[in-house]
Formats: C-alpha cells, sequence, structure tokens
C-alpha cells in the first residue's frame, strides 16, 4: 500500500534543507524544519519568503497560497518534535558520515515505524546511513538539486536494503513534488554528482593551468555545451566546501580521477565557499 502523507520533517535548514521544506509545504504537506541553532532556521525560513516572492512577482503564486506555504512550515530546534509524527523525514544536514549516522539514530528513537526516511546526501553510502536505523529497509537517498524550487530532478538512491515499497513511496512523494525521480544503486557520487563534480574539478583545473579566464570557461560551457551556467558559476553555487567533500570522498571511493584540484582547497581554506560567503570564482554583492 502506498505510504499516506501529512507530514514531511526536513533536517537541515541550509541551502537544500529550506528547498526541500519549501516544495514539500508547497505540495501541500505540513512541514517540521528542524536545525540545531535558531539562527540557521531564521536564515532559512527568510530565504523561503525570499523564493515564495519571487514566486508572487512572476505571478506563478497568489499572495493567500503564499502565505498559506509559510504556515505550514514549523521551525524547531527540536528534532524528536520534528520526526515524532512525521510520515517522511528528509535529512539534508552537512555532508558528514558520523553526523549523519547520529542523526538518523535519534530519527530511529522519535519516528513513527511506517515513516520514509530520506538522506538528501550529494555521495555518501545510502547503505551505511540506513544502518543507523532498525528497519534499513524504510531508508532510500532522496537527492535534490539547487535551488530545489526550480530544479526538476530528484535522485533516488536504493540502499541494498531499501525495500521495493519504499522505492514506490520515493517515487510517488517525488512526484507529486512535481519533480522526476531516477533511481540510481548506491554507488559513491551516484550519477548526478559523479558527473557534476568531474565537470567542476576538471574546470578548476584548467584555471590553474592557465588555460582560460573562470569568465571564458564558463562561457564556453554555456554557449558551447548550452549548459545553463558554467561549472565554476555552478561551483559557487553549490559551495566550494560542497564540492571539495564530493571530490575528497570519491577520490578515497572511486579513484585517482577524482583528487581535488590544490586551487579548490586553498580557497576553501581560505573561505572562499562561493556565492554563501560571498566570493568563490567570482565576487557576489552581499544579498
Ligand atoms: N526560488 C524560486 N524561483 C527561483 C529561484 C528560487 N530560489 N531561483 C531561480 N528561480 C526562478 C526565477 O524566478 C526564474 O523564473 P522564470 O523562469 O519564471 O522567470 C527562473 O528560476 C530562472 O531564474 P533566473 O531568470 O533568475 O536566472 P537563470 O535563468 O539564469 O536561472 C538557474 C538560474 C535556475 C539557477 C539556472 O542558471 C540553472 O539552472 N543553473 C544550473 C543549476 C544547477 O545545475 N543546479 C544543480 C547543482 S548540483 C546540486 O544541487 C546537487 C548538490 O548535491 C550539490
Amino acid at each position: 500500500m502506498t505510504l499516506s502523507i501529512r507530514k514531511v520533517a526536513v533536517l537541515g535548514a541550509g541551502t537544500m534543507g529550506h528547498g526541500i521544506a519549501q516544495v514539500c509545504a508547497q505540495a501541500g504537506y505540513e512541514v517540521a524544519l528542524r536545525d540545531v541553532a535558531e539562527g540557521a532556521l531564521a536564515k532559512g525560513i527568510a530565504a523561503v519568503q525570499k523564493s515564495l516572492d519571487r514566486l508572487v512577482e512572476k505571478g506563478k503564486l497568489d499572495a493567500a497560497e503564499r502565505a498559506r506555504v509559510l504556515a505550514a512550515i514549523t521551525p524547531t530546534t527540536q528534532l524528536a518534535d520534528a520526526v515524532r509524527d512525521a510520515d517522511v523525514v528528509i535529512e539534508a544536514i552537512p555532508e558528514r558520515m558520523e553526523w549523519k549516522l547520529e542523526t538518523f539514530r535519534e530519527i530511529d528513537a522519535s519516528a513513527p515505524p511506517h515513516a520514509l526516511l530520506g538522506t538528501n546526501t550529494s555521495s555518501l553510502s545510502v547503505t551505511e546511513i540506513a544502518g543507523a536505523v532498525r528497519d534499513p529497509s524504510r531508508v532510500v537517498g532522496l537527492h535534490f538539486f539547487n535551488p530545489v524550487p526550480v530544479m526538476e530532478l530528484v535522485e533516488i538512491v536504493r540502499g541494498i536494503r531499501t525495500s521495493e515499497a519504499a522505492l514506490d513511496d520515493a517515487r510517488a512523494l517525488v512526484t507529486k513534488l512535481g519533480k522526476k525521480p531516477i533511481v540510481v544503486r548506491d554507488f559513491p557520487g551516484f550519477a548526478t554528482s559523479r558527473l557534476g563534480v568531474a565537470i567542476g574539478a576538471e574546470a578548476i583545473r584548467m584555471l590553474e593551468q592557465g588555460v582560460a579566464s573562470a569568465e571564458d570557461i564558463d562561457t564556453a560551457m554555456k554557449l558551447g555545451y548550452r549548459h545553463p551556467m558554467g561549472p565554476l558559476e555552478l561551483t559557487d553555487l553549490v559551495g566550494l566546501d560542497v564540492r571539495l567533500a564530493i571530490l575528497e570522498h570519491l577520490h578515497r571511493e572511486v579513484g585517482e580521477q577524482f583528487r581535488p584540484p590544490a586551487l579548490l582547497r586553498q580557497m576553501v581554506r581560505a573561505g572562499k565557499l562561493g556565492r554563501k560567503s560571498g566570493e568563490g570564482f567570482y565576487v557576489y554583492a552581499k544579498s
């Protein structure tokens, strides 16, 4: 039987988490948005407001619907409160395995047994994360893309112990969110991150080698390949720290072709993380 969904708990109010909370609320679900810090929650809610304002300005959403969507999202710092009566839990915390395992142990202690448990990890092992809960058959990867309200794909990752029923529930959820699912096997980097970081890392190496300027490398892929953004602009959007973490993981798990470029490490050490820090391969006006 397909899961009946009333409430979704989203853990982590960062770039991905607040976007996921927004699309779940827009699809008509009650949403609990949890982060460890009040400040992070406030920032996440402000970002949802800004994104909804954009939709209202474009005439894609009316003011009453904007108010309904915002009212459907309840911010909280308490994980147990967020997941207690949730039908779906989506974890979107930073890409550190030990943090994910701890979070899934906490989810397991408070979420109802029927709940579908999703992780938005972009490259870590869903099978390993699922090992933190008593019933790993209910755990799937639900990999969203930034900006979540705009991007049409969700990559569903099937862990070794993910059940057919959980996969069906995940497909139904993604479709209800207005997005297209693809299903991939639990292999490091899945389909999207593996291809995405390969192009991004090569672009950074080309910049290091003086092949062309950042602008020209990005223009090459926008005009020559019709990518909506160049690979360096996209790295700024995703976050240099996020891409470095994915590359380090793929370098360990898959092989030499994913060795992170030295320039990427240096920029992360210097706090140049992309749009979120105000500077990456480009400089951004403070919003
Ligand atoms: N909320 C709501 N709407 C938004 C939005 C947001 N946060 N951001 C953009 N939009 C809307 C705009 O309002 C606009 O709507 P319209 O078509 O009705 O006019 C539309 O999206 C396009 O936006 P803009 O006109 O401002 O700008 P662009 O046409 O340049 O598009 C972009 C911006 C959608 C970001 C586009 O450049 C793009 O698709 N870039 C590639 C993004 C990408 O590859 N993301 C994946 C990253 S990898 C990832 O996330 C995985 C992770 O695990 C690392």
